[in-house]
This record gives structure tokens, sequence and C-alpha cells, in this order.
């Protein structure tokens, strides 16, 4: 199982002839190995945003974007999101396999174990303006992690970093949304599950008190499990990148979290809520929206649509549809925005402009009608993706670490700038 080096390729520059091996991954997807190519021809490879290259071979997560295909570690991500939970989702991305019933228990300890915040750490919250948006936050926090929690170094330890992020970003998310509301912070408790935790850390009320609802903390995770990890994307990219540096784990996930902020990518949540939320306000026509998507002079898009690698529905943006309806039904009845949702989705697929283009929903589509049916501020939606998100982040960074041929990352350029010249003085200019 894994990669394969077989067959090869070769390459003909100003008639020498070059023999370049081929590499062959577990599902039969091809590369060129061109780690000698610059050495032996003097040529780089030109690829911005890397959709052709490849930039590590992992055993963690595998997509087929053309059949819309996601599994971890070899699992149907339909199979993880109908019987898995988010704690088990997260342990079988970090260690490779699914844990047994003792492994599990003894994860929940120690997540709970971690689930309590510096108090010293309760003041950073406390001096961020009040509209400081939670990833900014969250970015700033897990870095500082670190000072608090010196990196543990040996094997069994690594464990004790990884569940000590994955349990503390959790807390510290409820914490900024209460900090927002200058309400008191609720403690994590002993006797919660770590998404039971997460809500009533958010929600719970002297004046209310949160009744937790089965339905509910399902549907918060099998959110977590549909973020859990996703290959090379953006942000776990920039971990790998940061790691490669060698710098302590908290330093890369934090670099994870900013890369994710953007609504290109992680931030698209938020961006599809407030996109259909102004379409709702200001009563704007499918057809409308449509039209601006398709305008090349307009820099409007339609957000949750297109994906670099899937080019069919994202199966994680069906079981998202499914739970719109199954949470709204539970929660707060039907949203005119998932109807509006549903309106652009059904026009978008028959377009000739999104089917030329392979432009289906991706998971950000359907996610914060689901988050916000749960209470989930807007503004916190990419939060709930990077705590989705954080088991992928560490297993890849993990994977990269173990990498025997794992080098700093170092990219190179094709130079467009001036050809030498000599400096004016100022008073020549
Ligand atoms: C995530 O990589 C991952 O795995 C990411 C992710 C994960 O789990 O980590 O899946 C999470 O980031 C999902 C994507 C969330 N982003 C959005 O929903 C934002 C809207 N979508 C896009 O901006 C875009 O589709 C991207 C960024 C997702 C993908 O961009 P690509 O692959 O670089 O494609 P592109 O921008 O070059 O677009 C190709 C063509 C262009 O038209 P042409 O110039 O070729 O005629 O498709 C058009 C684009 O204009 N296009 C869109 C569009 N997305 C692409 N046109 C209108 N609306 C869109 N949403």
């Amino acid at each position: 199982m894994g990669q394969k080096m077989t067959d090869s390729v070769t390459l003909t520059i100003d008639g020498k002839t070059y023999t370049f091996p081929v590499i062959i991954g577990t599902e039969g997807e091809k590369a060129i190995d061109i780690t000698r190519l610059r050495q032996e021809t003097g040529f780089i490879t030109f690829d911005p945003g890397f959709g052709n290259t490849g930039s590590c071979s992992s055993s963690i997560t595998f997509m087929n974007g053309e059949k819309g295909v996601l599994r971890y570690r070899g699992i149907p991500i339909e199979q993880l999101a109908e019987k898995s939970t988010f704690v088990e989702t997260a342990y079988l991305l970090i260690n490779g396999h699914l844990p047994s019933l003792e492994e599990l228990n003894r994860n929940r300890v120690m997540l709970n174990d971690s689930s309590l915040v510096h108090e010293d750490m309760h003041i950073f919250f406390q001096n961020f303006p009040k509209a400081s948006h939670p990833m900014g936050i969250l970015s700033s926090m897990v870095n500082a992690l670190r000072s608090f929690y010196p990196e543990l170094k040996d094997e069994d330890n690594i464990t004790k970093d990884f569940l000590n992020l994955i349990s503390k970003v959790r807390t510290m998310a409820a914490m900024s949304y209460r900090f927002s509301k200058g309400e008191k912070i609720v403690y994590p408790r002993h006797d919660l599950t770590y998404c039971e935790n997460f809500l009533n850390m958010m929600f719970d009320s002297p004046v209310r008190p949160y009744v937790l609802d089965e339905d509910i903390v399902r549907a918060l995770n099998v959110f977590l499990i549909l973020h859990g990890d996703h290959e090379q994307n953006c942000s776990t990219a920039a971990v790998r990148v940061v790691g490669s540096g060698r710098v302590n784990l908290y330093a890369a996930i934090s670099a994870g979290i900013a890369a994710l902020w953007g609504p290109l990518h992680g931030g698209a949540n938020q961006a599809v809520i407030e996109m259909l939320t102004d379409i709702h306000k200001n009563g704007v026509s499918i057809d409308e929206v449509i039209k601006k998507a398709k305008d090349k002079n307009d820099p409007f898009r339609l957000m949750g649509f297109g994906h670099r690698v899937y080019k069919t529905y994202d199966p994680r943006a069906k079981i998202m549809k499914k739970m719109c309806d199954k949470v709204l039904s539970k929660i707060s009845g039907p949203d005119p925005l998932l109807d509006i949702a549903k309106q652009l989705e059904e026009v978008a697929l028959t377009d000739p402009y999104f089917v030329d283009h392979n432009l289906y929903p991706n998971v950000d589509f359907y996610s914060g009608i689901v988050l916000r049916a749960i209470g989930i501020p807007t503004n916190m939606f990419t939060v709930m993706f990077a705590i989705g998100r954080l088991p992928g982040w560490i297993s890849q960074w993990k994977e990269s670490m173990e990498d025997p041929n794992w080098k700093i990352s170092r990219p190179r350029q094709i130079y467009t700038g001036l050809s030498e010249h000599d400096y004016v003085e100022l008073k020549d200019r």
C-alpha cells in the first residue's frame, strides 16, 4: 500500500532526453517525480496555485474530485458522518486507525483534563477590542498557548500536545464568544462530551440554563467530522510550510488558522450567509445573482460554489444539505435563507456557465445554515471550521515531521524584474 515507484517518463529539451521516475499512489493517481529536474536540466516547473503540483505523499485523506469521493484513512466520509463522533474521527485522523473503546475513553479523559485555559490568558480576551474577529483572536491565542504550555517533546507527551490543542481551541472559541458579549465565561464540565461542553460553554446562562438537545449535539459532531481534513488545501499547506521550518506545533497551527480565514477558503461559510442575507434583505432575484456571478466584470462570486479539486458535488455539501432540513425542523423552523440557497443551487446547476466551469456547491454552501440554526453567530462560522479542521492540521503536521524525506519548503520563481543597473544618487534622481 502507499506510493510505488514504477515506470518513468522522458522529457526532451534542446535535443537532449531526460528520464524521470513516475510515482503511483494507492488509488492509481500518478505523479512525475521532478526532485532532480533543475539539477539535471536547469529548468524549474511553473504552476501558480500549485494546481498540478504534489507537495508530499500522504496516507491521511484521499479525494477524487471527479467522482466526489472523500475518505479519511480509507473510510468514506458518509460512513463517518453517519456512525462516528468528532472525537473518534480526530483519533482516526491523527493515529491512522479507529480507537478501541479503551483508547477512546483515554482520549476523552485527556481531552477533559486539558479543557481549562490558563487563567492568566483570560485577560488577553478582555483586551481585544469588542469588534475583533474571532478568527484573529483564535490565531493569536493559539500562538500564545505555546508560552503557557511549553511543547512536550517525547512520543507519549506529543499526544498530550495534540489533545491539549483540540480541547483548548474549543474552550477558547466559547470564551471569545462570551467575552464578546460581556458575559461571564462558562467552565467546561467533566460530565459532558466534547460537543456538549462546547454548546454548554457557549449558551448556558444563569437566567436560562442551556438544555442540551441530542439532535443539535449530533449535528455539531457531523459538522466537525465533515471539516476534519481535506488533503493539501490552502490552510493545511500553510501548516506544512510553516512547520517545515521546524517551528513549534502551536505556531504552525496558528498559521493554518490565519490561512483558513480568507473568504475564498474557510471564510466562505460566513460569506455565504452574508450573501444569502443580502439577497433576502434586498429582494435580489435569483436570476440577478446568477447573472452577477457570471459577469467577468463583476468581482462578485457565488460564494460556497466551486472547488479546486471537486469538479462535481462536494460529498460534504450533500450531507450538510440533508442536515439543514433535519436541524431546522427540530430547532428553528423554516429558514428563508435555506430556500434561497436551494433555489440558487437549482438554477446554477442547470446554467451552462456553472456546468461548463464544473461549479457545484462545496462544504461551505449549506454549513452556515446549520450553524445559524444552532445559534452560532455568523462571525464564528470559520472558527467552527477551524475546530473541525484541527485534527487534520495536526495529523498532517505530524506526518510531515515523521517524513524522512521532508525538507524546508522553499519554492523557486521566474524573475521578471529589471535587469542589473547602477544605484543613482539622490541628488541625480
Ligand atoms: C474551501 O481546497 C480545499 O480543499 C478547500 C476546502 C477545505 O475543506 O479545505 O474544501 C474548503 O475552501 C471550499 C471553497 C470555499 N470558497 C468558496 O466557496 C468561494 C467561492 N469559490 C471560488 O472563489 C473558487 O471556486 C475557489 C477559490 C473555491 C476555487 O478557485 P480555483 O480553483 O482557483 O478556480 P478559479 O478561481 O480559477 O475559477 C475557475 C473559473 C473562473 O472562470 P474563468 O476565468 O476560467 O472563465 O471558474 C470561475 C472563475 O471565474 N469561478 C466562479 C466561481 N468559482 C470559480 N465563478 C462564479 N462563482 C464562483 N464561486
